[in-house]
């Protein structure tokens, strides 16, 4: 339903192929305040699910457009794959680095998630390189701001809403605002296919984005949808009393 290139970002973190015994046991977390209904993608239809999503955002997309892409380690290469094949071209290949990730015994603790940065036309693809920080800013510890910020490995924090409600995972506020300003201006278009909590769309409208989003859980939906009608960045759990923080 969305116009043939009409769509000047997409910033996205699609759902994962995993076994679905794992999803019940990881994400239907009753008796806490995460809202249920995760839905996943079955293993063996995840390459033709992922072809045919990226295939609808290459449509969408302006030529001056471009996409980011999260996925973990084990959803990278069906990305990389409709990626090429689709005929993206990539732009970066971007490294998120996180804190805290699920503790192991017998190999290494993945703490970092993967961020293709791809676009339909290198010439055309809009991107403000100091939308953060200025050619001379200094990083307290030396060196230059600028610099460290444009590097492809970004270091930043997970967040946790403690008491409030909340999906199973959501992007932090701070890695949607860094791809909004270094790719997007006021007024243009995002649109993320699977909200989830909605981030991707709150954090536009709190920079001055228009947005477009899908999400299949109902539970999610409306839950994105209250954010977003209230401004509000967090709700409160109905059980408890925790002051919401305002957009701003
Ligand atoms: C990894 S989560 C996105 C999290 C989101 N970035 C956030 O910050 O909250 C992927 C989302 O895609 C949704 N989803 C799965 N299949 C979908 C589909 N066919 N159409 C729309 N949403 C879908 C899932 O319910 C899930 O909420």
């Amino acid at each position: 339903m969305i116009p043939g290139g009409s769509v000047d970002l997409v910033v996205t973190d699609p759902p994962f192929a995993i076994e679905f015994k794992a999803q019940r046991s990881n994400y239907n977390r009753t008796g806490s305040r995460v809202l249920e209904g995760y839905s996943e993608i079955p293993k063996e239809e995840y390459p033709k699910f992922t072809q045919q999503w990226m295939q609808e955002a290459f449509r969408v997309l302006k030529d001056s457009g471009s996409m980011y892409i999260f996925s973990g380690w084990n959803n990278l290469k069906d990305i990389l794959i409709a990626s090429d094949d689709i005929g993206f071209i990539t732009v970066n290949h971007l490294i998120w680095k996180y804190q805290f990730g699920v503790v192991t015994r017998r190999k290494f603790v993945t703490s970092h998630y993967h961020c293709l940065y791809v676009c339909k036309n290198d010439k055309q693809r809009k991107f403000f390189p100091f939308a953060r920080h200025s050619k001379d800013e200094k990083r307290p510890e030396g060196g230059s701001m600028h610099y460290k910020d444009k590097e492809d490995v970004w270091v930043i924090n997970r967040e946790y809403w403690t008491g409030d409600q909340k999906t199973p995972t959501k992007l932090p506020r701070e890695l949607i605002e860094k791809i909004l300003r270094y790719s997007s201006e006021e007024g243009d278009i995002i649109l993320d296919p699977f909200l989830g909590s909605g981030q991707v769309a709150i954090v536009s409208k709190m920079l001055d984005r228009q947005y477009i989003g899908f999400e299949i859980v109902k539970e999610y939906y409306d839950f994105a949808n209250e954010r977003l009608k209230t401004n509000q960045y967090r709700l409160a759990s109905p059980n408890i009393s925790s002051a919401p923080l305002p957009f701003n």
